[in-house]
């Protein structure tokens, strides 16, 4: 990934006008949106593994308040990857409670848990899992599309995307044809296509030399903090810990809190090597970025 590419403006997106009538929102308690972007209660699940069961999560509870940066760590097959599927409304846990955004999944029918992932859920998988065949300004808009906007709207809302990742002048190449770097912009962009409330990413280092992978997490920390979005990030690689507001350990089923909480100013002052006041002014500058796309 060039270190060019601009700082991360992307803005909120407004639905645009002339977008059809969207499928009703599944129910939602505001008072539990606010309180927590993620809710877990005794959440267990287990697979069948020769004979037996294997229980990879052991009635976890987990809270993540809206706006938080939650790293999780674990070694390999610990179960990172089950929490996240479970969080993202991917995978069923055996037994406990989820609650998303304010919803408690249980009480969702399976298009509501649909609508739920597609409009408020952006996921950033290991391998990105671009369409082939699609050029990079389409597969941003794989979620526009799915949500109902309109071809026109939906094009000017990737490039914009594309421009804050630094990739607007490829906008029509083939992603098979990109750098591994500018493939995981692509799968950023994408992933904040639809202005999710939350961001779900699994490994999005992993492919990345470290200067890339420093500085693609870096895009998407600050992207997720500037738009007020709660962000949950499954890494191995302990050298982009410092981006996280929690780090969270997944061992032997259970999950335990690593590091203590600390301030969103201190942790943006580490990230940055910058002061407090500059992680504030930051956050300021940005605010005058996130007015809804140009001609929505
Ligand atoms: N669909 C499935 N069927 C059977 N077993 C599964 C399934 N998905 C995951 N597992 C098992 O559950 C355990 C946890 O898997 P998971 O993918 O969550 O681990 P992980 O912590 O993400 O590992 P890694 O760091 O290697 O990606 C592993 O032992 C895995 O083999
Ligand atoms: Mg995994």
């Amino acid at each position: 990934m060039d270190a060019s590419f601009p700082d991360a403006m992307i803005p909120a997106a407004s639905p645009p006008m002339n977008a059809p009538a969207r499928p009703a929102a599944p129910p939602r308690s505001p008072e539990a949106a606010a309180a927590s972007a993620v809710r877990l209660r005794g959440v267990s699940k287990s697979f069948v593994r020769g004979e037996a069961r294997a229980l990879v999560l052991d009635a976890v509870d987990l809270q993540i308040r809206p706006g938080e940066a939650t790293f999780l760590v674990g070694p390999s097959g610990s179960g990172k990857t089950t929490l996240l599927s479970i969080i993202g409304c991917v995978l069923t846990p055996d037994a406990g409670a989820v609650e998303v955004l304010g919803r408690d999944v249980r009480r969702l029918n399976r298009s509501q848990i649909a609508a739920l992932r597609r409009r408020e859920i952006g996921f950033i998988f290991q391998r990105m899992h671009l369409i082939r065949g699609l050029t990079a300004l389409e597969n941003v808009c794989v979620p526009l599309k799915l949500s109902g906007w309109r071809a026109a709207a939906s094009r000017r809302r990737g490039l914009e995307l594309l421009a804050a990742v630094g990739l607007a002048d490829r906008a029509d190449d083939n992603p098979a044809r990109m750098s591994v770097g500018q493939c995981q912009r692509i799968a950023l962009a994408r992933a904040l296509a639809a202005d999710p409330a939350l961001v779900l990413a699994d490994e999005p280092t992993a492919s990345l030399d470290a200067e890339t992978g420093r500085t693609a997490i870096d895009l998407l920390r600050r992207t997720t903090v500037m738009l007020g979005k709660t962000l949950i990030v499954v890494t191995h690689d302990h050298r982009i810990l410092h981006f996280a507001d929690r780090v969270i350990a997944v061992e032997q089923g259970r999950l335990r809190e690593q590091l203590p909480s600390a301030s969103r100013e201190a942790l943006e002052a580490a990230a940055h090597g910058s002061s407090a006041s500059a992680a504030v002014e930051l956050r300021l500058d940005c605010t005058t970025h996130l007015g809804p796309p140009a001609g929505l």
